[in-house]
């Protein structure tokens, strides 16, 4: 067996053998097939990158088929249940778990970095009262890059390291902050006795108290979503830091960008699409009438279906438990029993068993979020607190990948040419 690809333009009837390495082919070897040396060489109409693959990564591996997530190797259960967030974006970002002390430096790194300079604080507060919080993370991450202009520095792994421990440290102050904003409540300082999780629920709910003390339940499956949500490989949000990032800008710019792809429909806010359906169903009498309108092409069973898992989504199993955990804290929602009727009806379903259609990440996540009394604008918010190391990561490995180039893509052209310009004055007249 020979690792190559033996491709026949049967314009010239000209071969070509294209070397296949690591499952892929190089897209610029077809460049090389062309009908003569005038002609532009071949390329790939993949819009979307369906079937393109823009690097190479050790980050994050998915089996879709076998709904199987894991984060540099290690399953995304066992993390779960036995790492911590923190852990975790360490393992992300340094490719390998940390050493009792190694883990020691990070965590007070990232702890005594939680503190934004005093005019981010003006700055969230020249907001509109109504400002979206995603909006609002976004021109806040942003606009970090003009507190640290070392950060444009990223040949210099020092600079680097800096920068990458801010953003993860300063991410929930900004989240929470937003949160604030909306309810006119006062910004919360960070409180570095806290843990990671614990300061971030303290400056999202703290009023008078002196210590704000978060439930361990809820702390447990907050730094458990925040896991869950950490890496996805190259889905839209990563594209957009790796692509921006490969212009050699700054991480916070990067990362920005990366929370602007997050905040579209299409990518962080299904959830909040789960809550709507999930009220609007009301009752599990009204469940069967409900299957019929989907199987019937009226809409979605939101929450269900994924581009890659073709089967259960691994963080969907993991998100279930955590549900029944925080529910033993907050009491049940009565939406989870209309949720819990609607996937036991759906995977007996032959319409969803046959198109491979499973609960995604997004089926229980907004239950849980709506148990914290988070309002549905900030359910993208926490997703993109939790995703940072992932994108970090992502981006660490981008500026030392000597294989990566500035993004820019193809196009097919499909527009007028060598058209004759006629003056305003003449066309006018
Ligand atoms: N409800 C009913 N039917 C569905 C659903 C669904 N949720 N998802 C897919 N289908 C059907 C679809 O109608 C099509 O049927 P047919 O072959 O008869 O035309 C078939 O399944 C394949 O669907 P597709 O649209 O070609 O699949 P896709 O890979 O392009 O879409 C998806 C993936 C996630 C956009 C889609 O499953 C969907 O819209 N799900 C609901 C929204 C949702 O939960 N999104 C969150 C995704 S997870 C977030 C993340 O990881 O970032």
């Amino acid at each position: 067996m020979t690792d190559s690809l033996t491709v026949r333009d049967n314009r010239t009837g000209q071969e070509y053998d294209v070397p296949i390495a690591d499952g892929a082919i190089k897209a610029a070897d077809l460049g090389k097939i062309r009908t003569d040396d005038d002609s532009p060489g071949l390329s790939i109409y993949d819009p979307g990158f369906v079937n393109t693959a823009s690097c190479r990564s050790s980050v994050t591996y998915i089996d879709g088929e076998k709904g199987i997530l894991e984060y540099r190797g290690y399953p995304i259960e066992q993390l779960a249940e036995k790492s911590s967030f923190l852990e975790v974006s360490y393992l992300l970002v340094h490719g390998e778990l940390p050493t009792a002390d190694q883990h020691q430096q990070w965590v007070h790194d990232i702890t005594f970095h939680t503190f934004v300079h005093e005019n981010v604080k003006t700055f969230m507060q020249g907001f509109r009262y109504d400002a979206h919080p995603m909006g609002m993370l976004m021109a806040g991450t942003g606009a970090l890059s003009t507190f640290y202009p070392d950060a444009r520095n990223i040949s210099d792994p020092d600079v680097r390291y800096l920068q990458i421990i801010r953003m993860i440290a300063k991410m929930p102050t900004l989240g929470a902050w937003a949160f604030r904003h909306a309810q006119g409540k006062p910004y919360v300082y960070p409180d570095n006795d806290l843990s990671y999780t614990e300061n971030f629920l303290a400056m999202l709910f703290k009023m008078s108290e002196q210590k704000y003390n978060a439930d361990e339940r809820l702390v447990k499956a907050l730094d458990v979503l925040f896991i869950l949500h950490a890496d996805h490989e190259q889905n839209c949000s990563t594209n957009a830091v790796r692509s921006v990032g490969s212009s050699q800008v700054d991480p916070y710019s990067a990362v920005a960008a990366g929370i602007g792809a997050l905040y579209g429909p299409l990518h962080g806010g299904a959830n909040e699409s789960v809550l709507r359906m999930l009220r609007r169903i009301g009752t599990k009498e009204n469940i069967p009438d409900f299957i019929t309108g989907v199987k019937n092409g009226d809409e979605r069973l939101m929450g269900f279906g994924h581009r890659v898992y073709k089967n259960y989504d691994p963080r969907a199993r993991i998100i279930k438990k955590a549900a029944e955990d925080v529910f033993e804290v907050t009491g049940t929602n009565p939406l989870l029993d209309i949720a819990l009727e609607l996937e036991k009806i759906a995977l007996e379903d032959e319409y969803f068993v046959s198109r491979k259609l499973y609960p995604n990440v997004d089926f229980y996540s907004g239950l849980i979020y709506e148990a914290f009394q988070f309002p549905p604008e900030m359910f993208t918010v926490l997703f993109a607190i939790g995703r940072t190391p992932g994108w970090l990561a992502q981006w660490l490995e981008l500026v030392q990948d000597k294989e990566q180039k500035i993004a820019r893509p193809k196009q097919l052209y499909m527009g007028d040419r060598e058209l004759t310009f006629t003056p305003a004055s003449e066309r006018w007249a």
